[in-house]
C-alpha cells in the first residue's frame, strides 16, 4: 500500500514478485463516478463526455495506433526531443524516482528510465493510469528493465487519485504526450497546482505540451486520413454501451474535429446522423439526439511556449528549462517546485 494514502482509497492487489500494484477506487466506485458523469454529460448542452472514458482496452490500442499515424506528430516529436534531452532533463532534476501521471504503455518513458539507469540516480519508476491493463504491462515491462529500481503502478484518476502516489524522496513527476491538452484553463489551474501541492519542494515536474501551429496540420492530426481517430472517438460509445447498457448505435455518429483560434483548442466531436433516441438501461435515461446534433469528447488545448511557463510558475514552480524539437512543434518544460515563501 502507499505510504501516506489513506487506509481505504488504496487496494494493494497480488502481482508477481518485481513491482506492486495498487488500486486506488473499487469497483463499486469507479462504476458510480461513471454513472455520474455520463449522466450529468448527456443531459448538459451540449452534450459531453470525458476523455478519460476513451481509454478502455480498445481505446488503448486505438490510440497506440494513433501515435504511429504520419499526421499524428505529437509523440514522434515528443521522442524526438527526449531522445536529445532526457540525460539533461535527468541531470537537472537530480530525481531519483520517476513517476509518470497517464502513462499508458510507457513507451517513451525509457527514455527517461535509460536515462536514469545510466546517470546511476535510478530508484524508482510509478506509471500511474486510470486503464489497468495499460499499467500492469508498463510496470511487468519496468520491472523488467530495471531490476534494481522499485516499480509500483498506481491505478487512478487524475481527480481523484493523486494523492495516492507513493511519498518517496526526490521525484520527478511527468505529464506528457500533451496530456494537459485535456484540460481547460481553469482545469489547467486546479491541476497544476494539485500536482505542486503533492510534490515537496526541491522536487521536479516535467510536462509535455503540444504548440500552437498551422491549423491544417493541427485538424489533420486529429482527423486522420485513415479514420484511426474516427474509431478511437466513437470507441467512447461502445464503453457506454458495454458499461451502462446502452444502445448506442457508433456507426450513426460522425467524427468532427474542429479547432478554435481563441481557445487555442482542437475539440471532438461526434455528431448525430439523422434524429434518433439512446436508452442508457443502467441509468434508466433516454436521451435524444437532433439530426446533426455534436456531443463533445474531448478538448485538446495548444500552447504557446510562454504560456506553459507562465502557468507553471503560477501553480508554484520555477521553470529550469524549455526544449522543442527541430520543427517547434512540441515541448518539455521542466520546472522544480518552488519553495512556499514568498520571494
Ligand atoms: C492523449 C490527450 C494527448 O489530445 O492528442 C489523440 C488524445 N485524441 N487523438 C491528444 C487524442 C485524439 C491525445 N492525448
Amino acid at each position: 500500500m502507499a505510504s501516506g494514502s489513506p487506509p481505504d482509497a488504496t487496494v494493494a492487489s497480488g502481482a508477481p514478485a518485481g513491482y506492486e500494484i495498487s488500486v486506488c477506487t473499487g469497483e463499486g466506485a469507479r462504476y458510480r463516478a461513471l454513472a455520474g458523469d455520463v449522466s450529468a454529460g448527456l443531459r448538459s448542452v451540449p452534450k459531453e463526455l470525458p476523455p478519460k472514458l476513451f481509454y478502455d482496452d480498445e481505446g488503448c490500442r486505438l490510440f497506440g495506433a494513433i501515435t504511429r499515424l504520419d499526421e499524428y506528430y505529437l509523440t514522434r516529436r515528443e521522442h524526438e526531443i527526449l531522445r536529445r534531452v532526457a540525460p539533461e532533463i535527468v541531470a537537472l532534476s537530480g530525481a531519483g524516482t520517476l513517476v509518470e501521471l497517464g502513462s499508458g504503455f510507457s513507451d517513451k518513458t525509457r527514455l527517461l528510465l535509460d536515462a536514469m539507469a545510466a546517470a546511476g540516480t535510478l530508484e524508482g519508476f510509478v506509471p500511474f493510469d486510470v486503464n489497468e491493463t495499460a499499467l500492469r504491462a508498463a510496470a511487468a515491462a519496468a520491472a523488467e528493465a530495471y531490476p534494481g529500481a522499485a516499480t509500483h503502478g498506481v491505478v487512478g484518476e487524475f481527480g481523484a487519485d493523486l494523492r495516492s502516489i507513493p511519498r518517496v524522496d526526490r521525484r520527478l513527476v511527468a505529464l506528457l504526450g500533451g496530456t494537459i491538452g485535456n484540460f481547460s484553463g481553469p482545469e489547467r489551474r486546479k491541476f497544476l497546482a494539485e500536482i505542486a501541492g503533492l510534490s515537496s519542494v526541491g522536487e521536479t515536474f516535467l510536462l509535455g505540451a503540444d504548440l500552437v501551429k498551422d491549423r491544417s496540420r493541427l485538424l489533420a492530426a486529429y482527423d486522420d486520413a485513415a479514420g484511426v481517430t474516427a474509431a478511437f472517438n466513437r470507441n467512447i460509445l461502445r464503453v457506454i454501451n458495454r458499461r451502462l447498457d446502452a444502445d448506442f448505435e457508433p456507426l450513426r455518429f460522425t467524427h468532427v474535429a474542429t479547432y478554435d483560434d481563441d481557445t487555442q483548442w482542437i475539440e471532438m466531436w461526434l455528431r448525430s446522423e439523422g434524429a434518433q433516441e439512446v436508452h442508457v438501461r443502467r441509468l434508466d435515461l433516454r436521451v435524444s439526439f437532433d439530426d446533426g446534433e455534436a456531443m463533445r469528447t474531448e478538448i485538446s488545448a495548444k500552447f504557446r511556449p510562454h504560456q506553459i511557463s507562465d502557468e507553471l510558475a503560477a501553480a508554484g514552480f520555477a521553470v529550469l528549462g524549455q526544449w522543442l524539437d527541430g520543427a517547434g512543434d512540441f515541448s518539455l518544460t521542466l520546472a522544480r517546485r518552488a519553495d512556499r515563501s514568498p520571494p
